[in-house]
């Protein structure tokens, strides 16, 4: 069953020491390179809004997990966009913050801490992966504004889900105003179909993909473009991605273009995959 928060009602508190972190410890699985796909999209996506930031811009790895692997990456590639960034990982589980602790180093740390968010000021970029979908769907939406409630003017939050290897990803972004896209994300030599990315949907949308729903509409229509592009299979799996995306175009409200879809991504509007009612 899905953990309660401990605190679910608490106000947001930007200081460091969390003496009750806002949430409740879950399965710390992790690996190296398993969040490549979303950090390069929040690397090109967010670089212009991290270099922005009058101060040296402050990034989060929210519930890193087991080991320190995932922020220590996000770091050395927000830093491909914005050198001055800074990282601070932050962990519910405190002996996953002692084991981490070694790996600090000039702009990288590691707290204590939950959905609160114990870190000084406001922070450019939170990151939440694998995080939520240990929770109950009716907490999402007090999570995400309690996060967003965090953030500096520009700031993003991107919270989703992936597979133990990073194959497959979909995620949310959201800023102060509330969640904007839903990125899908894949290897795409691994994929049979676009729907094979359904079990991968975050928490706001998993429970939606059902007949009825738009996420499920938005699947469907992508496997049938997928069908439709099979001739462009012997071009290559990347050529019958950008085919199917193109085709998918007309009907969904797409926010990107071919430079993203050749990296097996597609993002669309959030309002067009929001659950109904
Ligand atoms: C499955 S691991 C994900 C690790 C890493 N983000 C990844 O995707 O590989 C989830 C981690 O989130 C932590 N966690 C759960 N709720 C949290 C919260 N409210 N605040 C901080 N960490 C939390 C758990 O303790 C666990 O270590």
């Amino acid at each position: 069953m899905a953990p309660r928060t401990t605190r679910p009602q608490s106000s947001a508190r930007g200081h460091h020491q969390s003496a009750s972190p806002v949430g409740t410890p879950t399965r710390g699985t992790t690996n190296p390179n398993r969040l490549r796909r979303m950090d390069r999209w929040i690397a090109a996506t967010h670089g212009p809004a991290l270099r922005r930031s009058p101060e040296p811009p402050l990034a989060v790895d929210l519930g890193y997990g087991a080991a320190p692997w995932t922020a220590v990456e996000l770091l050395a590639r927000l830093r491909t966009a914005e050198p001055r960034t800074r990282l601070y990982g932050i962990e519910i589980e405190p002996a996953r913050v002692e084991a981490a602790k070694p790996y600090e180093h000039e702009g990288l740390s590691f707290v204590h801490g939950g959905f609160e968010v114990p870190v000084p000021g406001r922070v450019t970029l939170i990151r939440a992966a694998n995080v939520l979908r240990q929770y109950d769907e009716e907490q999402v939406a007090a999570v995400w504004q309690r996060l967003c409630g965090r953030l500096a003017p520009g700031g993003l939050l991107v919270e989703g889900t992936c597979d133990e290897i990073g194959r497959r990803h979909v995620w949310v972004a959201l800023d102060g105003s509330g969640p904007r896209t839903v990125t899908f994300a894949t290897r795409l030599g691994s994929l049979e179909r676009p729907s094979d990315l359904a079990e991968r949907l975050p928490k706001a949308l998993i429970h939606r993909n059902v007949p009825g729903e738009p996420v499920h509409a938005f699947l469907r229509d992508f496997d049938r473009a997928w069908a439709a592009a099979a001739p462009y299979a012997s071009l290559g799996a990347r050529q019958r991605w950008i085919r199917s995306v193109r085709d998918l175009a007309a009907d969904w409200p797409l926010t990107d273009g071919p430079r993203r879809w050749r990296q097996g991504e597609v993002t669309v509007r959030w309002e067009a995959l929001a659950p109904r009612g």
